[in-house]
């Protein structure tokens, strides 16, 4: 079961610290050069999941709080002397303090974005999307999934363009003035480790039972033809210089 309803929790919260690509150094590197970080800075990453970004972030940076509402996510982050990860969610930044920036990864569709940026105490904000959902990707991906649930997959998770317009307009609502910019790589997936992203990206309730599981693994490789998947990742990023 969830325990906070929001679908990370248990497995899923394995298979994302596992299977769930993370940021790159190039990606990295081009938001701390972006936000002009440097190792007296405070961060705050909200949503930080198990730690994708807050962990090589951290190396840059003389400070991140690192808060998420899923303590099963947070149970697989890292232990690095300069993060603290805490429970907690948008609704906790008026209490959270000052930062130097605040940096969203793949996390913003959760939220209360128009009251986060309203008050969020920072002058500057990175707001992430981790290329695109694999369902969008390849239509081999796609119709095993909905194939599997028997129905569409249409979510976008903030990565589609109206998403990203509706967060670059609140910014500048909010008194900031958004860039958005792009870095591109790819990220090779065996067939285990694709089917351990499509589970990082499911609830503990429609997760294939464990006994279940090679055979969407082998429904992957069939429709594929392939025993690896090539993910082409475009990262976008809006931020406030
Ligand atoms: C897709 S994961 C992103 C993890 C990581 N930031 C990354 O880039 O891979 C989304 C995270 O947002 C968290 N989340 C959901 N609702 C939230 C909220 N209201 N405030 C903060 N985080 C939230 C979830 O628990 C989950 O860990």
């Amino acid at each position: 079961m969830s325990t906070t309803g929001l679908g990370f929790s248990g497995e899923v919260a394995a298979y994302y610290a596992r299977f769930r690509p993370g940021y790159p150094p190039p990606v990295v590197d081009a938001v701390v050069r972006e936000l002009g970080l440097t190792r007296e800075h405070r961060v705050l990453d909200l949503g930080c999941g198990t730690g994708q970004l807050a962990a090589p972030l951290s190396r840059h940076v003389e400070h991140v709080l690192a808060v998420d509402p899923e303590p099963d996510m947070l149970a697989h982050a890292p232990k690095l002397p300069n993060v603290e990860w805490r429970v907690g969610s948008d609704a906790d930044v008026p209490r959270l303090g000052r930062f130097d920036a605040v940096v969203v990864g793949q996390a913003l569709h959760w939220m209360d974005h128009e009251r986060l940026f309203r008050e969020a105490d920072t002058r500057k904000f990175a707001i992430i999307a981790n290329g695109t959902p694999l369902w969008h990707q390849h239509p081999a991906i796609r119709r095993v999934l909905e194939e599997w649930f028997g129905k569409p997959m249409t979510a976008g998770c903030g990565t589609d363009a109206d998403a990203r317009r509706r967060y670059a307009d609140a910014l500048r609502e909010a008194g900031y003035e958004p860039r958005e910019w792009t870095v591109s790589h790819s990220h090779v997936h065996t067939i285990e480790e694709l089917a351990g992203s499509l589970f990082s990206a499911m609830s503990p309730d429609t997760l294939p039972k464990p006994h279940e599981r090679p055979l969407f693994q082998e429904n992957l490789r069939a429709a594929l033809g392939s025993d690896s998947y090539v993910e082409p990742i475009t990262v976008t990023v809006l931020s406030t210089p």
